[in-house]
């Protein structure tokens, strides 16, 4: 939806446009310098689980191939890089009781990374957990066991110390609403349960891990910013005159985002999310002192932002409408069986996830408000698309540019609005394993021929390079 110009086209001085990616999404090498499987390797190796069975075996073999990655990124003039570490190549023999040996391959491969950013000039932001959580630990329960977040606080000790000196921000989560819901209510994620009591006490442990490993952090790198990512929904009811609607934003809004933000920012969960969610869980995982533990200052917040999302509640007749944008799994929304995800009218990626760049500024600015003090970033944004190199070698995706252009200018909206954005992380560098729907969706600004392993920067990465370079928004 191509929105109104905004009044400025500049970007605050020393705003960081940079671009984002995913240690299982992007490096391949699953066996190699000791690495062990993640929940990822076993999800995606099931029958039926991704789309043709794709997994992340290979993938854009960043593993082998990042220096050439680094380079293409300092062409293109990105200033920062986002890039998670998997914990997998850190600690292999990691178990629900012990953190196990450090591995010396896996690190070296992440500060030769480092180094390699560095050396060209591109500032490193590290997220310690997307998703790849070591299979052993899921053999023992996973996030659904607070053994898993005391582990996870070890694992960032290691990873804080071995590269704080060089990464600027530590990101200790990403979007733990994914790993909670979609893996363990949805099961349209690894690792693939179906329980939403489980799902709940994934979202306290995340919580938890978030604690603990950002204080591991703030005491091995003391240099760093201290930051967590979080897709917070922009919900909005389908009839404003509605009660019902309404208390269908409310619910939904306090299982995707106040039941993190409460205890990350103000030291307690919701007490409507704890009413909602009692017929599931009498919550009794939560031990004196996590909701403190959880509450550590931070730095920045990050906001990964795709799509907006319009409830209702559910009459109980016909057929429930379920576009969530999160597949056709089990729900993952525990305790709401009675709100409807309308479908949207276009316009839509080729996820279906429609198009409102609305949400991006009204969440920063709540973000603003509800965290005063701390900087923001946009840690991911971006588009699928149906992008194919050309007879002249080149991928014109249009759509992508006015989608970037449309979701950064509303980025400054919120930055006009007071909101103190610092930075904006496309997602993604590389087309890359997008998860349940494998290969099939391309969300890089450069084309991967996963054939062949050829880079193609597309038109999107040309204009993004050029906003970079003017620290301003280009025409689309
Ligand atoms: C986000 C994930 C990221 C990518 C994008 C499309 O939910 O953090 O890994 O899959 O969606």
């Amino acid at each position: 939806m191509p929105q109104d110009t905004p009044r400025t086209t500049r970007f605050p001085d020393g705003f960081l446009w940079g671009s984002a990616t995913a240690s299982y999404q992007i490096e391949g090498a699953v066996d190699e310098d000791g690495r062990t499987p993640s929940v990822w390797d076993t999800f995606s190796h099931t029958p039926g689980k991704t789309l043709d069975g794709d997994t992340g075996d290979v993938a854009d073999d960043h593993y082998h191939r990042f220096r050439e990655d680094v380079a293409l990124m300092k062409e293109l003039g990105l200033q920062t890089y986002r890039f998670s570490v998997a914990w997998p190549r850190i600690t292999p023999q990691v178990t629900a009781d012990a953190l196990g040996p450090v591995e010396q391959r896996g690190l070296d491969f992440y500060s030769a990374l480092v180094d390699e950013l560095v050396a060209a000039g591109i500032t490193p932001a590290v997220t310690l957990y997307h998703w790849d959580l070591p299979q052993a630990l899921e053999d023992e329960g996973g996030w659904t066991d607070r053994r898993t977040a005391e582990r996870f606080g070890e694992y960032a000790a290691v990873v804080a110390g071995a590269l704080g000196d060089r990464v600027r921000t530590f990101i200790t989560l990403n979007e733990p609403w994914c790993a909670a819901y979609l893996g363990y209510a949805a099961g349209v994620h690894a690792p693939g349960r179906t329980e939403p009591a489980a799902a709940l006490a994934a979202v306290h442990h995340l919580n938890l891990g978030h604690g603990l490993a950002a204080r591991a952090v703030r005491e091995h790198a003391p240099g760093a910013e201290v930051a967590v990512t979080l897709n917070l929904g922009w919900f909005r009811p389908d009839d404003e005159s509605s009660e019902g609607d309404r208390d269908a934003v409310r619910r939904v809004d306090g299982l995707q985002n106040r039941v993190f933000l409460g205890p990350m920012l103000r030291g307690e969960y919701p007490a409507d999310v704890l009413e909602d969610t009692a017929a599931v869980t009498d919550w009794s995982f939560v031990r004196d002192g996590d909701v403190e533990t959880i509450r550590q200052p931070l730095d920045a917040l990050g906001l990964n932002y795709y799509s907006p999302t319009v409830v209702r509640r559910w009459s109980g007749e016909g057929a429930k409408e379920t576009a969530d944008g999160h597949g056709d799994g089990a729900s993952p929304w525990v305790a709401c069986d009675d709100v409807e995800f309308v479908e949207l009218p276009g316009p839509r990626t080729e996820m279906g996830w429609s198009i409102d760049p609305r949400g991006m500024s009204e969440l920063l600015l709540r973000l603003a408000a509800e965290a005063p003090g701390v900087d923001l970033y946009v840690t991911e944004n971006g588009m699928a698309a149906p992008d194919v190199v050309g007879d002249d070698g080149v991928v014109h995706d249009d759509d992508r540019v006015a989608y970037l252009h449309d979701h950064l200018a509303a980025v400054l909206d919120a930055v006009e609005g007071g909101a103190p954005v610092k930075g904006y992380f496309v997602w993604s560098l590389l087309d890359n394993f997008e998860w349940a729907y494998g290969y099939s969706k391309r969300f890089g600004v450069v084309h991967v021929d996963y054939a062949t392993q050829v880079r193609t920067p597309k038109d999107s990465a040309r204009w993004y390079s050029r906003a970079a370079a003017e620290n301003a928004l280009p025409a689309r």
